[in-house]
């Protein structure tokens, strides 16, 4: 059984999706072994806790420097024991020993098609506005592993998603999250789940 650590911010819908994927049977070997979040009113927090699913929150406020922070949260993480680290929402930038620790164990759910729309600066409604602004006909999410850049890791899944005439930051924000993120970051965890990828020179080869 693959054990997960799921890391959030906020609303939880990504992971939503990913305990009734578990619950449908649509992800197969892997159970969440924990919620985290650095924010202590994340409605994330609340779903695991209603799902029997243990929630800690780690919070940079209580912490005197943000390398106390890290310290902590790194070994809080590292004490669950787990095989892959999840980042559904995750805002804060991961601390560079940490993605150490776990090469191509940590997988990120972004709201485009990367590589666009993506990078410092680009998160949540930004990055739906930012396509809006261009005008892209298409746009998307992609699930890829964790390197040390922002959004630049092997990508693992993606899926487009159609821009309509008339769409706001925030309706096209559900769309995506609904046609493409509740969709790929669930499948890419079943993937992984049952040993179907594999990473060789910065690309993900993914089985059948
Ligand atoms: C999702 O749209 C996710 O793709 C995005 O934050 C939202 C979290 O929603 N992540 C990023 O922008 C990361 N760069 P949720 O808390 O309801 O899952």
């Amino acid at each position: 059984m693959l054990r997960i650590a799921v890391l959030v911010s906020g609303g939880g819908t990504n992971l939503q999706a990913i305990m009734d994927a578990m619950d449908s049977g649509k992800i197969t070997g892997a159970e969440i072994a924990v919620v985290i979040s650095n924010n202590k009113n994340a409605r994330a927090l609340t779903r695991a806790a209603e799902h029997g699913i243990k929630a800690v929150c780690i919070s940079p406020k209580e912490y005197e420097s943000r390398a106390e922070f890290n310290e902590a949260f790194l070994a809080k993480l590292n004490s669950c024991k787990v095989d892959l680290i999840v980042l559904a929402g995750f805002l804060v930038v991961l601390p560079e020993q940490m993605i150490q620790s776990y090469p191509n164990r940590i997988i990120n759910i972004h709201p485009s098609l990367i590589p666009s729309f993506c990078g410092t600066g680009y998160y949540g409604l930004k990055v739906h506005e930012a396509a809006l602004a261009r005008g892209v006909k298409l746009t998307g999410a992609t699930v890829h592993f964790v390197d040390e850049g922002t959004d630049t890791g092997p990508i693992i899944l993606q899926k487009a998603v159609e821009v309509r005439e008339g769409d706001t930051p925030e309706i096209l924000q559900r769309r995506v999250m609904e046609e493409a993120e509740w969709v790929i970051l669930p499948r890419a965890i079943d993937l992984i789940a049952n040993q179907k990828v594999s990473v060789a020179d910065g690309h993900v080869t993914i089985r059948a």
